[in-house]
């Protein structure tokens, strides 16, 4: 028994030790990963999956309770036709503007991953030289009406607070939206104090464009959980690694090491070059189940396949375009935030 004891103790060093390693190791690289935001943040990415659109803006759905109390939105935009949603609102806790997106849910995952396998990349980001991206993730964000609401929201709270922090988040197809969102408030509106935090996001571009993407928004974490398929999809050839497919870094893989009693949970802080292959390639995706649940918080939509909003009451704030899609949009009383940062010395706001 003793020697189990302090087997379990030896181990557990021998964890922490290597795990304020690669800490240091991350901040190297600029990207420095945060357990206690993570579990913050996976709760947002959690939240813009609930289809009760007048619980989620009033912010008293079941899930918005944790550790996101207090948070007030400002925008919460629906794509109907394509059953995308996000939302954009401020955190006190953190004192930064939190932007969240849900992926489509119209067919069931299952049909969504399979399809994973033949995304192409079928179109240039533009601006910048030989970075292609796979069109279906890229207009989902960029050519849809989430992105004015988006924009329109990050702007009004930037005339009330300032240069505020914006993390972007979003799990799935959420995850590649935020990922072209943070991007584009970093690359089109010169926004500073972007960073981007993911989970289970599958591939979006090639090498050229995840080289491009780190370089604008190197504060990135890109979480994985143990086998989950998505984040191998869609493939990464090694012997043609500029041709295929490649993650952007920086990737956090959650996995359990260890056996029968002595199984810890460790928080892997992956290399900056995205494809760490002692990281989550290490395995096969082969789990749909470790796609739906981080941090002990599940994701993932109510009737998952099946596409619906139910809204009450919110006639006072909200639009419909001639979409049908649904902006719901307020202002923020300006207490929320502790602090009221002035805007930058040249005056801009975006
Ligand atoms: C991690 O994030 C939490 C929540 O935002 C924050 O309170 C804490 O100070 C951060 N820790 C470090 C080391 O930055
Ligand atoms: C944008 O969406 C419209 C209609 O939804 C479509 O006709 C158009 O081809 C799309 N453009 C791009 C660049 O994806
Ligand atoms: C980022 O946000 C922090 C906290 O509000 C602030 O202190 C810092 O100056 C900001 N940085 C930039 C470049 O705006």
């Amino acid at each position: 028994m003793d020697g189990i004891i302090m087997l379990k103790g030896l181990i557990f060093v021998c964890l922490i030790a290597s795990s304020t390693a690669r800490e240091l190791k991350a901040k190297d690289q600029g990207s420095i990963y945060n357990h206690t935001l993570a579990t913050i943040l996976v709760e947002y990415a959690a939240t813009v999956y609930v289809s009760d659109l007048t619980e989620l803006f009033t912010w008293t759905c079941p899930r918005c309770n944790d550790l996101t109390k207090g948070f007030q939105i400002l925008d919460l935009i629906v794509d109907v036709k394509l059953c995308l949603q996000a939302y954009v609102g401020v955190a006190p806790d953190l004192n930064a503007i939190v932007i969240a997106f849900r992926g489509t849910q119209a067919t069931s995952i299952q049909n969504w991953i399979a399809d994973l396998f033949w995304k192409q990349l079928d179109i240039e980001y533009p601006g910048m030289e030989n970075a292609m991206v796979h069109h279906g993730f890229y207009s989902a964000y960029h050519n849809t009406t989430l992105r004015p609401g988006v924009l329109s929201a990050v702007k009004r709270a930037k005339e009330l607070y300032g240069h505020i922090p914006i993390m972007v988040t979003g799990h799935s197809m959420g995850g590649a939206m935020a990922a072209f969102c943070g991007l584009d408030l970093t690359v089109n509106y010169g926004s500073r104090n972007v960073s981007v935090m993911t989970f289970g996001q599958p591939r979006i571009g090639n090498a050229a464009f995840a080289s491009y993407y780190s370089k604008w928004v190197p504060n990135t974490i890109r979480v994985t959980h143990e086998h989950d398929i998505v984040p191998h999809l869609p493939p990464y050839y090694h012997y043609f690694p500029q041709k295929t497919y490649h993650h952007f870094p920086t990737e956090v893989w959650l996995h359990n090491l260890g056996f029968g009693l002595l199984v810890y949970a460790v928080e892997k802080v992956c290399d900056n070059s995205g494809e760490d292959p002692s990281c989550s390639r290490s395995v096969t995706g082969y789990s749909i189940k470790n796609h739906l649940w981080y941090y002990g918080v599940r994701l993932g939509g109510e009737n998952p396949g099946f596409c619906r909003i139910v809204e009450r009451d919110l006639a006072a704030y909200g639009t419909v375009d001639v979409d049908g899609n649904v902006i719901l949009s307020r202002d923020i009383p300006s207490s929320v935030l502790r602090m009221n940062v002035e805007p930058n010395e040249d005056g801009r706001l975006m």
